[in-house]
């Protein structure tokens, strides 16, 4: 594991907090009169869905869905397991997908179609990250935070085999400081 020493800050607290006040009234804006669930991408996503959620202003539902894609490693293996499936059908419902980051896509490909089935009224993706240098495959965006360049981050929810969730801001380790896996 690297050293926490060597974490570059790539956003701080405030400036997530700022962001995620304007996707929140973006979202509020749009969604109006209609019933919205929010479908957390666990793990990663809790930190951005407990902010959005609150910067979202008209009553929503809260679904969770536990994902796992990567393994220990920082590379996808493009393998996806749905780990926790939600609580309650979303037929005829508005779904706003929450995601900490897009990076292969491969992730949000393997939920849109599973969840495609269930005829939701319609699948809408929010993600606090969005990362296109490794697009694999297409995925449309609806809401992005930020958009950041090709370093592995970590913080606000996002790990490096399961550490570092709990950092309130995002950062990244320069490349020479991780292994090769
Ligand atoms: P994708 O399937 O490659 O788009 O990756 C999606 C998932 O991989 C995200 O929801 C994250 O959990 C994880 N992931 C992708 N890039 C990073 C990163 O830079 N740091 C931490 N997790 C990442």
């Amino acid at each position: 594991m690297p050293n926490a020493e060597s974490l570059e800050v790539l956003y701080s607290e405030e400036v997530i907090a700022e962001r995620i006040r304007v996707l929140g009234a973006e979202i509020t804006q749009n969604y109006q009169g209609k019933e919205l669930i929010l479908v957390c991408v666990l793990k990663g996503a809790f930190p951005f869905l407990a902010d959005l959620c609150r910067a979202i202003d008209m009553d929503v539902r809260i679904e969770f869905l536990g994902v796992s894609s990567y393994g220990a490693g920082t590379k996808s293996t493009g393998v996806v397991r749905i780990t926790q499936d939600l609580a309650h059908p979303i037929k005829d419902k508005h779904v706003l997908l929450i995601e900490d980051i897009v990076d292969t896509g491969l992730t949000l490909r393997y939920i849109l179609d599973n969840l495609t089935t269930r005829n939701p009224s319609s699948i809408g993706i929010c993600t606090l990250l969005d990362k296109p240098a490794n697009r694999r495959v297409e995925v449309e965006v609806d809401y992005s935070g930020f958009t950041i360049p090709d370093h592995f981050v970590i913080g606000y929810g996002m790990d490096l085999a399961e550490s570092y969730r709990n950092l309130p801001y995002i950062g990244y380790f320069p490349p020479e400081t991780l292994g090769n896996d």
